[in-house]
């Protein structure tokens, strides 16, 4: 998979790209990351990429001729199966479009700032827009790795332990249930007996039984429709 970030900031994603998994996936050449910085395609001397609105209004808009050269330089380099823009009124992300996205070969992210990009930027060029939470982040740049991330961990070859993101909360609709590691016991507290039992049919209906009451618990939403 190769992902292509258009970012003003690129120095702010250099780090999340820089550390543990992501590192890893891009040392094995599972995954290419590009960052690319909106500036050098910025206009006059100043290498202007925004401006105020029309129409008057507090905010600047990132224009629409940095954005265009950019992205039409990267299209006719490749094809790309999603040209992404993160913005708070997009798509909620969720596990199941992150399960979609690690399918795809070649992705292009757009991170806005400011009130955003011109709308004929989305109108023309985006394919798909993705907010990770109803909330607003100063950029794109942060939502932008959090999606890297969750799909990056599901390419195959990524994790060590290959089932590990497969008992991830939400792959099959429920959290993940309990996790215990060594001692045993520790100031009176003990692990559950049935993990010790080496039992693993009854392990793995005990693990069963807490995701579902975990997610009744805390994300009842989750499981609408299932249990009606
Ligand atoms: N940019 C600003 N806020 C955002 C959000 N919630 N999700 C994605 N991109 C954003």
């Amino acid at each position: 998979m190769r992902i292509d970030i258009i970012t003003a900031l690129p120095k702010l994603l250099e780090s999340p790209f820089g550390d543990s998994i992501l590192q890893r996936a891009q040392d094995r050449g599972l995954v290419e990351i590009h960052l690319h910085d909106l500036r050098a395609y910025g206009q006059g001397k100043h290498r202007q990429i925004d401006d105020y609105q029309y129409g008057g209004g507090a905010g600047m808009v990132m224009m629409v001729e940095p954005l265009f050269a950019i992205i039409d330089e990267l299209k006719a380099q490749r094809d790309y199966d999603e040209l992404i823009y993160m913005t708070p009124d997009g798509e909620l992300f969720e596990q199941k479009l992150a399960n979609r996205l690690s399918l795809k070969q070649n992705l292009l992210i757009l991170c806005g700032h400011y009130k955003g990009v011109d709308q004929r930027i989305r109108d023309e060029l985006i394919t798909r827009e993705i907010s990770i939470g109803s909330y607003v982040l100063s950029g794109g740049e942060l939502g932008a790795a959090v999606v890297c991330d969750a799909v990056i961990r599901l390419l195959p070859g990524v994790l060590n332990d290959e089932t590990s993101a497969l008992s991830d909360s939400f792959q099959d609709g429920l959290l993940a249930p309990p996790v215990y590691t060594r001692p045993a016991e520790f100031r009176g507290l003990k692990v559950p007996d049935i993990l010790l039992s080496g039992h693993f049919p009854k392990i793995e209906a005990w693990r069963q039984d807490k995701a579902l009451a975990l997610t009744r618990q805390k994300r009842p939403d989750l499981l609408k429709g299932e249990e009606d």
